[in-house]
Formats: C-alpha cells, sequence, structure tokens
C-alpha cells in the first residue's frame, strides 16, 4: 500500500513532523486538525474532526503519525488509530545521530541534530526534540517528550509521558518517574516522583501561580 501517511495535528510541531516523513521519502497525504484549524499545513489539507480516520481507512490509507506536543493527548490519539487499524510510523531527521544499538518505538518522533547513544530505548510516542541528546543506556518512556537543546547523561530513565523542557540537563543514574513536567533549563540532580512539577537550578517542586 503506498497511499500517504495521515498526520493526526496541524500545528508548529506537525509542520515538523511533516518535513521530517518527507524527508524520509514519504508522502503525507492529510493532516486531521481541530474545528479551528487552517485548511492547509505546509501544502497538505486538513481535515477537521478526528471522525475523519474512520473514512480514509476505508479508503485505503493505513499509517498515521501522531503530530501533537501534549503527551497524554498523543498517546490517547495513538489508541484511536491503531483501534482502527492504523500503523504508527516514525518521523526520524535524517541529521539525527542515532546509535545502532539502540532501540526506537513506534510513532516517535527524532529531529534534526538529535543524539541517541548505545543502548538507549526510546518507547513509542516519544519526542526527542532538536539537538537534545540521550546518552548510552537512556530509558525514555512512551510519549514522553525531551524539548530542544536537551542533555541527559548515560542511564538516565525518563517516565511515561514526561515533559523536560527546552534546555534541561540531567546528570548521570537519575530516574525521573511517569507524568512529570520540568520546566525549561531544569537541571535535575535527583530522582523526581511520579507527576512532579519541578523546575530550577537545581530542580526543585514548583507550584502552579494562583
Ligand atoms: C514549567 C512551566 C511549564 C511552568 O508553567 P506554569 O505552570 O504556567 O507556571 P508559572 O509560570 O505559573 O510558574 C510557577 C512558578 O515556577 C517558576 N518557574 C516556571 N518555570 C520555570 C523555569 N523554567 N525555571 C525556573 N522557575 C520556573 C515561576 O517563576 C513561578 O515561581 P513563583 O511561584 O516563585 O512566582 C513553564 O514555565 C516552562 O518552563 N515551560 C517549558 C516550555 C518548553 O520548554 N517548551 C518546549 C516546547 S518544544
Amino acid at each position: 500500500m503506498t497511499a500517504g501517511v495521515i498526520v493526526l495535528g496541524s500545528s508548529g510541531h506537525a509542520k515538523v513532523c511533516i518535513e521530517l516523513l518527507r524527508s524520509a521519502g514519504a508522502s503525507v497525504a492529510y493532516c486531521i486538525g481541530a474545528a479551528e484549524s487552517s485548511t492547509e499545513c505546509l501544502g497538505v489539507p486538513v481535515l477537521n474532526g478526528d471522525e475523519h480516520l474512520k473514512r480514509l481507512q476505508s479508503e485505503g490509507y493505513e499509517e498515521v503519525f501522531v503530530a501533537i506536543g501534549a503527551n497524554a493527548l498523543r498517546q490517547r490519539l495513538a489508541l484511536f488509530a491503531t483501534g482502527l487499524g492504523f500503523r504508527l510510523v516514525n518521523a526520524i531527521s535524517p541529521r539525527a545521530v542515532i546509535s545502532p544499538t539502540a532501540t526506537i518505538g513506534a510513532g516517535v518522533a527524532i529531529m534534526a541534530g538529535a543524539v541517541v547513544n548505545a543502548e538507549c530505548v526510546v518507547g513509542d510516542l516519544a519526542i526527542i526534540n532538536t539537538l537534545a541528546s540521550v546518552d548510552h543506556d537512556g530509558r525514555i518512556g512512551d510519549a514522553a517528550h525531551i524539548a530542544p537543546h536537551c542533555g541527559l547523561a548515560g542511564n538516565v530513565a525518563v517516565g511515561e509521558r514526561s515533559f523536560l523542557g527546552v534546555g534541561c540537563k540531567v546528570i548521570p543514574d537519575i530516574t525521573i518517574g511517569e507524568d512529570v513536567l520540568a520546566g525549561a533549563g531544569s537541571v535535575i540532580v535527583k530522582n523526581v516522583e511520579s507527576g512532579s512539577r519541578i523546575a530550577g537550578v537545581p530542580a526543585k517542586a514548583i507550584h502552579k501561580r494562583a
């Protein structure tokens, strides 16, 4: 089957992912956006509403990429699409450096300049964003997002759906739980419990302003 890839999302993150898919030789047939989305994204027609997925599947489209930045939503939409029978494809820049001993899941985005080193495991739907590096033995959970310019030292584990904001640094052997939010520029020097919101140097708990 050579029908194009369906991209879920039509935002800035979707633009980057469409270019990654194209750089790997894929053609992107449609984006699926929300009601307020514009009608095209980088020349790809945008259909509004997830109900279009079912019709596209019956028309022979088989591959989907979920280009949604919000981690939990990305995971839910992927489950919906795979439940309809779609296959998750990866969007990986030819200018990313990925160790031959790394294991990469499905539906993963790895942007230009990212480095994934020896024996790393990158879970399904994870994002390793522009110029982020994950050193040896890193374990990036499903639907986690390592934002641009993050630097993870060796043997760091990041749990499912956790988000490390732009420029975070993590010292070796740290375990970060699930659904953690780490603010931009955090320096993480201790293990982090699931569900925590942290920021700063060194990173500490933060609370939402009232
Ligand atoms: C962490 C973050 C999500 C917090 O947003 P928020 O929930 O709206 O929190 P607030 O702006 O209300 O800030 C809460 C407190 O944390 C502090 N804080 C927020 N972000 C911080 C950061 N990155 N570093 C240090 N302190 C930070 C605020 O100064 C505030 O402190 P105060 O209570 O003493 O005033 C946001 O600031 C951030 O860093 N986002 C990263 C975005 C990013 O990297 N995106 C990449 C996309 S690819």
